[in-house]
Formats: structure tokens, C-alpha cells, sequence
């Protein structure tokens, strides 16, 4: 690869590829939202205990279990714009890897229902009344089924990749794979979705903020703590996962193919330290700093999801389906796509809305 992603790739490729990785860091927003806010919230059960939000003041954990079933669903349904483009972008390699997976790879499905009502379950007055270990072992099964879905993403990401270990796989008739990389990537996941979620419930308690209810004024400071702390990790299991790589796709990364997009991605930490600091001195949340958090973040999403993106292409030859790729570019299913794309952003929006409506209207 000679030339910085996508430009390197003949037209219909390059577009599927950029293509994708735009809608995967939408998902990828929502995922963290939700995986960082789960674990946040297993925590918050044996602190936050009882005490009025009237007394207390608004917490983050307050918001997260308002708002994580509707995360969830974002993290879902924002799954499948980018499971429809890698299934167009790599085909064999990444149906093969679902089918050497199989049932275990099915079960993500039963799993993520029990994990969607064991979340609306931590929003009910039964809950409430139940002791703290109740609660906690309630929260805590969701965390299991998010981090169980994480899991299975990224051992299938694994395997697709690796195509000398299907035979094996095949004929032992397993349902696990395990490779080397497998824990410091799902340690990047995990810890990089920190710096995610601080911001976000920042953004939402802000927004509170501005309508008159008042949040806890350590929580800039709590939360300021929180995503540096997951950016520190997040750097640190970047670097083992640097390690753990071979030089061939060390220099696809740091080349020119990626390099730029992993600066873009380090400068994005230094943006969202900087931000994190101002912030962390405020007693309330402050949209300048948030703004400029919110700027960083993105850029480090776009860029290390780019990264990711190069990884991939290290280890897999797409140059045999670039035909393939033209053929599915003429099938002409873009305006349908960008339609409902847009139909549905604008229902997502509304509903909202309407909700956002009706708890000030109740509220009164
Ligand atoms: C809470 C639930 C979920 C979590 C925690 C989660 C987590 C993840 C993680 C960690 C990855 C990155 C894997 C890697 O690069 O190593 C990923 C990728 C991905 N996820 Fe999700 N995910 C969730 C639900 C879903 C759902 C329901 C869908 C589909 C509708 C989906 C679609 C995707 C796609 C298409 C990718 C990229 C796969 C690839 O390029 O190999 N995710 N997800």
C-alpha cells in the first residue's frame, strides 16, 4: 500500500471501506456507552446508596440506567449498516469465520435479550427495593452479556483473519478460538469505551444542568478522573497490542497507509486530556470543555478505527474482490440506503424527543 486509506483502492472498494468505517464509529459510540456504562454502573450500586437525587444531586449513574436501554438499542441497531459493508468488503473470510463459530456465535442473540431486560429491570421500583446485592448481581449479568458479545465480536474479527487456522478449527469441531491478541484487543475495547462514556453522560448531565437540576458538583471531577484514567489504560493495552504485532503489520500502521491516522488518533488523546483537565477543575459541567473533548474523541475514534481497518487489510488480500466490490457498488441500493438512513435518524430523533417531553410534562 502506497497511499493513505482509502485512496490506494480502486473507486467502489475504497467507498465501501470508508463507508464503513463511518457507520462502525457510530456504533462503536454507542457500544462504548454501553459497555463503559454498565461496568460504571456495577459500581455506583455499592456506592451512590440511598438518598434522594433532591439531597444528593444528579449523578452520572443516575443517567445511565435512565438511558442505557435506549443506548443498547443504538449500539444494536447501529450494528447493522457496518455488518451489511464488511459482509459486501470481505465475504468469505468473514462468513467462514461466523460458521466455524456457529452456535456460539448465534447465541450473542438470546444473550443480548437477556441483557436488554435485565437493563430495564435496573430502571423498576421492585429493583429499588431489593437489597444491594440483588441489584448487583442483576447489573452485573448484564455487564456478562455485553462483555460476552464484545468477546465474540472480536474472536470472530480474530478468526476471519486467520485463515490458517480453519482447517484445524474445522476438524476439532470447537466453538472457541483463541489467538494471541485476542486479550489486549478486548482490553483496548473495554478500556478505550471509558473515555466514550465519560463524555457522553457529561454532555447528558450538562444538559440537565441547563434545565434547572442540579448535578452533584463532584461529578466533573469524578468523571474528568474517570476518562483519563481510561485513556492512560487504553494507551497502555495499545501498547501491548503494538507489541504483540508482527513488523509487516507494524508498518502498515505506522506507514503510510494508516500513519496518518494514527497521529490523528494520538493527538485526539492529547485534545481530550487537555479538555479533561480544564474540566476536572469546575465544580459545574462546562460546554467549552466538553466541545473540545467531543472534538478529540471523535478524531481518536475515526483514526484508531482506521488503524483497526489497516490491521485488517495486513492480513487479508482484497485485491481478488475488487471486481465483486464494483458489481455490488451497481446494484444502486445507495439511495434506498441513505433514505431509510435518514428516515430513521429522523425517528430516532423524534422519539426522543417525545420521551424527553413527556418526563418535563410529568415532571410538572
Ligand atoms: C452491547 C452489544 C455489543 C457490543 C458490546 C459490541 C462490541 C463490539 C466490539 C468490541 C467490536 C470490535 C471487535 C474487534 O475489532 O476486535 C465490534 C465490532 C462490530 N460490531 Fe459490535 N457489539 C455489540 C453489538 C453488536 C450488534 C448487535 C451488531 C450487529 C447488528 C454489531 C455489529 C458489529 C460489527 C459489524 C462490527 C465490526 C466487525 C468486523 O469488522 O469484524 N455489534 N462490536
Amino acid at each position: 500500500m502506497d497511499r493513505t486509506f482509502p485512496f490506494g483502492f480502486p473507486g467502489a472498494t475504497a467507498f465501501y471501506l470508508t463507508i464503513y468505517v463511518l457507520t462502525l464509529v457510530i456504533h462503536v459510540l454507542f457500544m462504548n456507552y454501553v459497555l463503559a456504562g454498565t461496568g460504571y454502573l456495577l459500581f455506583c450500586r455499592w456506592r451512590d446508596g440511598s438518598g434522594s437525587i433532591a439531597d444528593r444531586g444528579l449523578r452520572a449513574g443516575d443517567v445511565l440506567r435512565d438511558w442505557m436501554p435506549f443506548a443498547l438499542s443504538g449500539a444494536i441497531t447501529a450494528g447493522v449498516a457496518p455488518l451489511l459493508f464488511v459482509q459486501i468488503l470481505y465475504k468469505e473470510n468473514f462468513y467462514t469465520a461466523n460458521l466455524l463459530l456457529y452456535h456460539r456465535w448465534m447465541v450473542i442473540l438470546p444473550v443480548l435479550i437477556i441483557g436488554f431486560y435485565m437493563l430495564y429491570l435496573l430502571k423498576t421500583q421492585w429493583i429499588e427495593r431489593r437489597s444491594a446485592l440483588t441489584r448487583g448481581v442483576v447489573t452485573l449479568g448484564a455487564l456478562f452479556c455485553f462483555a460476552f458479545t464484545g468477546l465474540s465480536w472480536t474472536e470472530n474479527h480474530l478468526l476471519s483473519t486467520d485463515t490458517a487456522s480453519w482447517p484445524g478449527l474445522y476438524e476439532s469441531g470447537s466453538m472457541v478460538y483463541y489467538h494471541r491478541e485476542l486479550l489486549p484487543r478486548l482490553g483496548m475495547w473495554a478500556v478505550g469505551s471509558i473515555p466514550t462514556m465519560a463524555l457522553l453522560v457529561a454532555w447528558q448531565l450538562y444538559v440537565l444542568q441547563r434545565s434547572g437540576q442540579e448535578p452533584n458538583e463532584l461529578e466533573p471531577r469524578r468523571l474528568a478522573l474517570l476518562a483519563v484514567v481510561g485513556i492512560a489504560l487504553s494507551v497502555g493495552c495499545a501498547g501491548l497490542y503494538g507489541y504483540q504485532m508482527t513488523s509487516e503489520v507494524r508498518s502498515h500502521v505506522t506507514g503510510v497507509l494508516a500513519g496518518p491516522f494514527l497521529l490523528a488518533g494520538v493527538v485526539g488523546l492529547v485534545i481530550q486530556i487537555v479538555a479533561w483537565l480544564d474540566q476536572g477543575k469546575k465544580t459545574r459541567f462546562c460546554p467549552r470543555a466538553l466541545a473540545a473533548g467531543s472534538a478529540g474523541l471523535l478524531l481518536t475514534i475515526i483514526g484508531m478505527t482506521t488503524v483497526r481497518e489497516a490491521i485488517r487489510l495486513a492480513s487479508i488480500d482484497v485485491t481478488p474482490l475488487y471486481v465483486r466490490h464494483a458489481e455490488s457498488a451497481e446494484k444502486g441500493g445507495l439511495y434506498v440506503f441513505l433514505a431509510f438512513f435518514g428516515i430513521n435518524a429522523v425517528l430516532v430523533a423524534w422519539a426522543i424527543r417525545l420521551t424527553r417531553s413527556r418526563v418535563v410534562h410529568s415532571a410538572d
